[in-house]
């Protein structure tokens, strides 16, 4: 059996991990730490019965490759999900915090700043309970100095006796590949007190790490460089995309092909090739929350120059998104009002079914404003998801038109049928291999393919005869001899 971490200054030993949310990343974080440290008891706990139930069954409630062989692996040998929140909380020794902190949608800061309800009553709770000392590890994406007020909360309600440390250990995995990224991160960041207890609970953390990840990826700071770490990351991958994005634009005024641009720029080392990806517009639950919750730090800073320069990021995304909605309409001769169109995927990235902040909400919402009949297939979003997302208040005022204008359907060709317009939104490996000839054939005409994410074949679609439209490049049809590419409209 393995030794386990002793921590002399909080006098316990690293055997229980809590975890307080079972979302996204507090449900495969915790079942890689428990596949990998078989002495450490691990449980998840969450508010949601709803949610541990799936976690608990056959189907589990995020769809992640790799991951249902991972839980039911160690699921009941050392990996547990519960709804008994207080009592795991007691048991822990070292606590996970993960629950959401969407933007605030209320208030001071509406709109930008991070909502700590959720983090703070977390806080409260373990203050509560606890009846031994414990490290609190914030993974949560906060605001820079959200460690100083969970450790407030903390201090203000300890019982004699009782210690805390609190670590912030942000998550950096991508949905769709968080199995891959839990295994080999690129690295593991923990920031903690710059005092010797601190620096134990760092080791204590370090330790869990080191089961799996060698010690070269493990980096270890001050609390608040690790938090501004983490908000910095997702600003500088958003930024990359809302660079190459708005490159798209200027492709598609010049002539130039967007994708042979970001090919020369990434090959240059300095830059890199990965997040250049021309597309509809980032989506998921952190690059705008994140860049935002920057933008208020910012200004809350009185530092408008730094605010504006990363509001511009989130201000060329819903260009990108308004943009293309624009040319889907324009496209189809001005009106889409009554036009059946077809949207193939709804999820914000391929390989999840996570919809949170999808380009293809804002594209829907653009096109049901102007009355399109919408039918969406998604291979793995499901209906009610779906439904929930484009009824929320901020993309329809009205339930009911929503029911009116949208379909969804199970099976692609039976989407496209008879529609005007095609467009992709998600880049699902799937739709690239489609019998496309039958799509065409089963369409009105003339058949409109809007590709968002640029990954099907376009000159073997316009063979097929479909008029094609993408990001970032101008198509020309096939066997039309164009050497001059026209002046930019005026
Ligand atoms: C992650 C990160 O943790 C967060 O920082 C980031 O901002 C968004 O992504 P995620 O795991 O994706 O969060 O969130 P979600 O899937 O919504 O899961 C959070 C879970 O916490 C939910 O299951 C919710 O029920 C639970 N929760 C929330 C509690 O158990 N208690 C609470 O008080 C609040
Ligand atoms: C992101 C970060 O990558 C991760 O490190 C952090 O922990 C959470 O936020 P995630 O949102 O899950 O992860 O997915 P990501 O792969 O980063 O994609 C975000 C969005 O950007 C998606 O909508 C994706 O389609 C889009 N994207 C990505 C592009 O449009 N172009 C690209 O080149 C890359």
């Amino acid at each position: 059996m393995e030794k386990l971490f002793y921590c002399s200054k909080l006098d316990m030993t690293i055997g229980k991990i809590c975890c307080i949310g079972a979302g996204y990343v507090g449900g495969p974080t915790c079942a890689i730490i428990a596949h990998n440290c078989p002495s450490i008891q691990v449980t998840v706990v969450d508010l949601s019965e709803e949610r541990i139930a799936q976690w608990n069954s056959d189907r589990l409630p995020i769809f992640e490759p790799g991951l249902d062989d991972i839980v039911k692996g160690c699921r009941g040998k050392n990996l547990f999900f519960s709804t008994d929140v207080k009592k795991e909380i007691v048991e822990a020794d070292l606590i996970f915090i993960c629950v959401n902190t969407p933007t605030k949608n209320y208030g001071v800061g509406k709109g930008r700043a991070a909502d700590l309800k959720y983090i703070e009553s977390a806080a409260r709770m373990i203050a509560t309970v606890s009846t031994k000392s414990k490290i609190v590890v914030e993974k949560s994406t906060v605001p820079v100095k959200a460690a100083e007020s969970i450790a407030n909360i903390l201090k203000a309600n300890v019982k004699p006796g009782v210690k805390y440390q609190i670590l912030s250990n942000p998550e950096f995995l991508a949905e769709g590949t968080a199995v891959k990224d839990l295994l080999q991160p690129d690295r593991v960041l923990i920031g903690g007190d710059q005092t010797p207890e601190g620096h134990e609970a760092i080791q204590a953390l370090c330790w869990v790490y080191g089961h799996w990840v060698s010690k070269d990826r493990i980096i270890t700071m001050n609390t608040w460089s690790s938090e501004l770490s983490k908000l910095a990351a997702n600003a500088f991958l958003a930024q990359r995309i809302s660079s190459i994005n708005a490159m798209s634009a200027i492709c598609e005024s010049t002539g130039a092909d967007v994708t042979e641009v970001a090919h020369a720029v990434g090959m240059d080392t300095r830059i890199g090739n990965k997040f250049l990806k021309a597309s509809v517009g980032f989506g998921g639950s952190c690059f705008q929350k994140d860049v935002l919750n920057l933008v208020y730090l910012c200004e809350c800073l009185n530092l408008p120059e730094v605010a504006e320069y990363w509001q511009q990021v989130i201000n060329i995304n819903d260009y990108q998104r308004r943009r293309f909605a624009n040319k889907i309409i324009e496209s189809l001769f001005n009106t889409v009002t009554n036009k059946n169109i077809a949207i193939f995927g709804f999820a914000f990235k391929k390989d999840t079914g996570d919809t949170r902040e999808s380009a293809a909400i804002y594209i829907c919402k653009y096109l049901m404003d102007e009355g399109a009949k919408l039918h969406i297939y998604d291979p793995k979003v499901e209906e009610k998801q779906l439904i929930t997302e484009l009824t929320h208040p901020a993309i329809s005022d009205d339930p009911s038109r929503v029911k009116e204008l949208v379909t969804i359907h199970k099976d692609p060709y039976e989407a496209a049928n008879n529609t005007h317009a095609l467009v992709v939104c998600t880049e699902w490996d799937e739709f690239i291999n489609y019998d496309y000839e039958k799509i065409y054939g089963s369409m009105l005409k003339p058949a409109f393919l809007f590709d968002g994410r640029i990954i099907l074949d376009h000159q073997k679609l316009m063979g097929l005869g479909f008029n094609v439209i993408t990001i970032g490049k101008r198509l020309q049809r096939p066997n039309v001899h164009r050497p001059y590419a026209q002046a930019p409209a005026q």
